[in-house]
């Protein structure tokens, strides 16, 4: 089980698994964690309340679940560093949700980009539950008293609305909720699609320009290979003018460590030919050793279930103390002494 220190600062993050983790969410979000587990308290769930604001396969959602815990921990997160658990699994987080609805303007949620985004994408299902999905992702973080979110840029306005729930309900009763910070990564906080270098790489099934950590190293390879670039020949970065190019670099970056100077010098008077397919085989070499080891863990359910029931037993009892002060604080009646 995670130790856990007063000293330390704690984070808390989580990935939807309504699809297959994808290159964007390592780069913007997993790598990150990672590095954070030796100097903080480490929580992330598989936020599967999330997913169902889409219409999910229910047989589907469990694999993918499980997959997404055997992907957290062959990424690196270290179960005995970090709290792994399933938002399911920890009624506090629906419960405070429903607390926080009540200190939410609905002006707030209207204004959220995700929710317009995704309400114009599943046109026929708008549901209540898609428009509501940053309070619970506000409950999420404030259940655990977190001072970092480590997440990539398109969380940025969740979180930035978390704070201001979290000022409202402050304000009215006290000090309950830690102000949290945004956690942005300067180096992949927003990776684009390989195909449409203007929109995110998503695990959508419309993007064909998405890479996920299972991927077969061919059809990695063939996809860098089609990256679409630009119509010039040198390897620069511009995020302006060159949007697929500096895509790339920024992924050969995070994969290889190279700078983004070094990766100019070393493509210097060669054509696209050359750098795409060194940054498809360097993406290779990243995710090698995450599917190998993913395909091991899965073959071990009982070890999976184990961290899961371990995980959902340590964020039970952190998130009790605060759930039970917001209890205490709205006025809700306790037969405790
Ligand atoms: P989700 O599941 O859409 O994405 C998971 C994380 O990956 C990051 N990410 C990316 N970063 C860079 N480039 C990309 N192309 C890219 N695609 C995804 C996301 O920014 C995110 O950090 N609502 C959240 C999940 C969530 C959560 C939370 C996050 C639920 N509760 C509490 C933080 C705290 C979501 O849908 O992320």
């Amino acid at each position: 089980m995670a130790e856990f220190s007063k000293e330390k600062k704690t984070i808390l993050s989580g990935i939807k698994p309504s699809g297959e983790l994808t290159l964007g969410s390592y780069i913007g979000a997993i790598r990150n964690w990672k590095q954070l587990q030796e100097d903080y308290n480490c929580i992330y769930c598989i936020a599967d309340l999330h997913a169902i604001t889409v219409r999910q396969d229910p047989a589907l959602l469990r694999k993918r679940t499980i997959m997404q815990l055997a992907q957290y921990i062959a990424c690196g997160l270290d179960p005995e560093k970090n709290v792994l658990f399933l938002q399911s699994h920890v009624p506090a987080h629906a419960e405070l949700g429903w607390v926080l609805n009540c200190y939410t303007m609905v002006g707030e949620l209207n204004r959220m980009t995700q929710f317009k985004d995704k309400s114009a994408k599943h046109a026929d299902n708008i549901n209540a539950g898609l428009y509501d999905y940053p309070v619970l992702m506000a409950a999420d973080i404030l259940l655990y008293q977190t001072d970092l979110v480590p997440v990539g840029e398109d969380q940025k306005q969740h979180v930035e609305l978390c704070r201001d729930i979290a000022n409202r309900f402050n304000g009215v009763y006290g000090d309950v909720f830690k102000m949290p910070e945004p956690f942005i990564p300067k180096l992949g906080a927003r990776i684009m699609s390989l195909s449409d270098p203007e929109s995110k790489m998503s695990k959508s099934e419309s993007d064909a320009g998405c890479i996920t950590l299972l991927d077969r190293p061919e059809d990695i390879m063939a996809r860098f290979k089609r990256a679409v670039t630009d119509s010039e020949t040198c390897v620069r970065f511009d995020p302006v003018n060159k949007k697929g190019i500096s895509n790339l670099m920024t992924i050969c970056s995070a994969a290889t460590g190279m700078t983004f100077e070094q990766i100019e010098n070393q493509f210097a008077g060669k054509g696209y030919g050359e750098f795409k397919p060194f940054v498809g085989e360097a993406v290779v070499e990243l995710l090698r050793p995450v599917r190998e080891e993913t395909e091991r863990l899965l073959k071990d359910k009982a070890y999976l279930n184990s961290v899961l029931d371990n995980g959902a037993q340590q964020a039970s009892y952190l998130a009790r103390r605060t759930l039970s002060k917001v209890y205490r604080k709205v006025g809700f009646y306790s037969t405790d002494k």
